[in-house]
This record gives structure tokens, sequence and C-alpha cells, in this order.
């Protein structure tokens, strides 16, 4: 039996916690080593409500932390604006990486970091939750056969509705430097999921933008189409400016012999796999996905998909395969996301992947 791959956490608020349980849950393959964050109490508070004892050291410097603790993994879980700093210094000092999203706010950091990755042999498993759904992966390996036939388009509305109190929260959340709007933090993942379901790379995006309730820099409402380079079309609907007490991500994909709907509303899974004609085939998979992962971790996964994460990350570093959602993951939806701001802000069509670097920031003297 191998020993436990160590983690640090670097950012110790909301979606660290979900890295926290992941751990718990992973007794024996990962072990938490270290926390930190810049406010220290905020690593404090992490450590003492996660009920995990043992050697786990606090720190508020995150260089400080990876020279000590020398972790396999680095979880960098800090505002949007700092991941690039952390991941590439991660990197260079000898860890692998689980990168929340988005993997930075520009082409050039992105482009970077994927660049590092690979000259380093380092894993990235993004923090793309989506594509961790085990129900998720047996569908898209029947899609990519082809066994439902030519891709012809697909469909995303994420309706990930955000109050002013959640932006109000931390002073990054909303801002072109740090966080960008609904489409760069709510639905990164979803534009990455339905590409990596419809099995292409976007080649053109024409987007329009707009902020329609919240007090924010970025937007709250974004729509944008992906010409992929397949030929099929995807429509993208991204909004927080929608009812803060209930979440819709929902999927269409439409294929020439079936058609696959599924997402979450409100944390409930949906799901409806249908060929030509009616039959179901929501049941067979769920069948598979059962035989395949067993019941409880199918239940705690979907529950909290950065287990998925965690656990094909540590597959990952000992089987030296490639992470579900890897560094090209992270670069390429970046890439489309730079281009969908860059197409609203130009009012054109723009070809991906961009040619010339885009930044978050770019974004900063156009008039919503
Ligand atoms: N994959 C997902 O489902 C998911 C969900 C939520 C958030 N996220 C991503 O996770 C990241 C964090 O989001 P959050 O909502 O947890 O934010 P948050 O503001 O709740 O937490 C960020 C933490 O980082 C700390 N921090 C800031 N600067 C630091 C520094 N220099 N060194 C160390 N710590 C520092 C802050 O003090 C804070 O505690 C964002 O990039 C976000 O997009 C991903």
């Amino acid at each position: 039996m191998s020993e436990p791959l160590s983690v640090l956490i670097i950012g110790c608020g909301r979606v660290a916690v979900k890295h926290v349980k992941a751990i718990k849950d992973l007794k024996g393959k990962v072990i938490l080593k270290g926390l930190c964050d810049a406010r220290r109490e905020s690593a404090e508070k992490l450590l003492r409500e996660s009920g995990l004892s043992g050697d786990i050291q606090i720190y508020e410097d995150y260089k400080e932390a990876i020279d000590a603790l020398k972790p396999d993994i680095t979880a960098a879980t800090v505002p949007s604006g700092l991941h690039y700093e952390v991941a590439r210094y991660a990197m260079e000092h000898g860890s692998d990486l689980l990168l929340e999203k988005p993997m930075a706010m520009s082409t050039g950091e992105s482009r970077d970091i994927y660049d590092i990755a690979r000259r380093n042999g380092r894993k990235i498993a993004m923090g793309h939750i989506y594509r961790y759904l085990p129900i998720v992966g047996l569908i898209r390996d029947d899609i990519s056969t082809g066994k439902y036939g030519k891709v012809t388009h697909g469909s995303i509305y994420v309706r990930w509705g955000h109050g002013d109190d959640y932006y109000d929260s931390a002073a990054w959340r909303g801002t072109w430097k740090s966080d960008g709007g609904a489409l760069m933090n709510q639905t990164i993942h979803a534009i990455d999921l339905l590409v990596w379901l419809m099995g292409s790379e976007p080649s053109e995006a024409t987007a329009m933008i707009s902020r329609r309730l919240r007090h924010i820099e970025a937007e709250d409402l974004g729509m944008a189409v992906l010409r992929l380079e397949n030929g099929a079309l995807a429509q993208i609907e991204g909004a927080t400016c929608t009812d803060p007490s209930k979440h819709v991500a929902m999927f269409t994909v439409c294929l020439e012999k079936a058609t696959l709907s599924m997402g979450l509303d409100s944390g409930k899974p949906k799901l409806d796999l249908r060929l030509a004609g009616g039959k179901k085939l929501n049941g067979k998979y769920i069948r598979k996905q059962l035989s395949k992962y067993g019941l409880s971790f199918t239940i705690k996964s979907a529950l909290n998909p950065h287990l998925g994460i965690y656990r094909n990350l540590e597959e990952s570093i000992r089987s030296g395969n490639d992470p579900i959602a890897d560094s090209y993951a992270g670069f390429s939806s970046v890439d489309t996301l730079m281009g969908i701001y860059r197409s609203a802000k130009e009012g054109r069509t723009v070809k991906l992947p961009l040619t010339e670097d885009f930044a978050s920031t770019d974004m900063a003297d156009y008039e919503l």
C-alpha cells in the first residue's frame, strides 16, 4: 500500500470546505498537511470545523507553506486573480495541482500555466466539477465513439442567482481583475463540459454581455454562440441576475440519433437521454455507473464533485495518466471565455483560439 499523497490547501474560504471534505473521504489515499490563508483566522476556522486532527500546519504566506511542506498536491483555492502566481510557484517547486476554475484571468497566463505543466511533467486537475460526475464520463465515452451519431448542436443555461450580499462578501468578487462576471465565474466549467461532451474545440465565438441587476464591475448576464471545429453550434447563457434561492445549470446535446438533457436544478440532478423515437436510456447509464463506481462513491461524488477530482488526481499522479479535466481543459476554457468577452466588447465574431493575448482586465473600459 503506497503512502497517502500530501495536500496543502491555499485559500480557506467557501470552496475550500468542499476540498477538506473530499480529503476526509479519501482517507489513506490523500492526507491534509497544511492550510494557508492570508487571514490566519480563516485557516484556523476551517481546521476547527473540519474535525480533522493530526499534524496539520497553518500558514499565512503561500510561498513559505510550499517551501516548508513540499506537498505532493497544492490545492489553489484563492481568488481567481491569484491562480496564476500560486499555480506557477507550486509547479516550479515540485508540486502537482488541484487548480480551481478559471485557470487564470487571461489567455497569456493560462498558456503559460499549461506550458509550465508540460515542461515540468506536472499534473493539473482543474476544478471543472461537472466533468467529474461519473455518469457524465460514461455518456461522454459513448458520444465520442459515435454511438449516437453526429453531434448537431448543444446548449446550456446556468442561472446561478447571487444577490449583492454575495458580491459584497469579498472585495474580489465581480471585479474584472480578480473574478470576471457570471460567465467567467459561474459558467466557465459548464462551457467546458458542453464543449467536452460535443467532442470538438471552439473555432468561433459571438457574444453579448450585460449587467442587469447586480452592483458589480463585470457582467451578471452573458449570452454567446460558439461554432465548434466539427461544425456543431453551441448556445450559452450564464446569469447571476436570477433568483438567488434557485440555482440551475442545464445542458442539452442534440445528436443524430439521440438527445441528452441533464443538469442540476436546486441541487437535484436531472437526466434525460433518449433515442430518436423516444426510448429512454437513463436506467442503463445509472446501472452502469453503480456497477463501475459503487453506490457510496456515486452518492458522495454527486453531493461533492470535489471528491471525484481528488480521487482522479491521486490516480493520475500514481499512474502517469492525465486527469479528466487537465491543464489543456483549463487553458482552452479560458481561451473560449476571453474570446466571448472580446466578441462582446468589439461587437463581432472572433476566431478561436485567440492569436493575441486577451485578459479580463481588457474589459475594464467596456461600457456595460
Ligand atoms: N469548482 C467550483 O465548484 C468552485 C466553487 C466556488 C469557487 N470556486 C473558485 O474557487 C476560488 C475561491 O473561491 P471562494 O468562493 O472559495 O472564495 P473566498 O473568498 O470564499 O475564499 C478565498 C480565500 O483565499 C484567501 N486569500 C486571499 N488572498 C490570499 C493569499 N495571497 N494567500 C492565501 N490566501 C489568500 C482569502 O482570505 C479567502 O479566505 C475562486 O477562484 C472560485 O472561482 C470554484
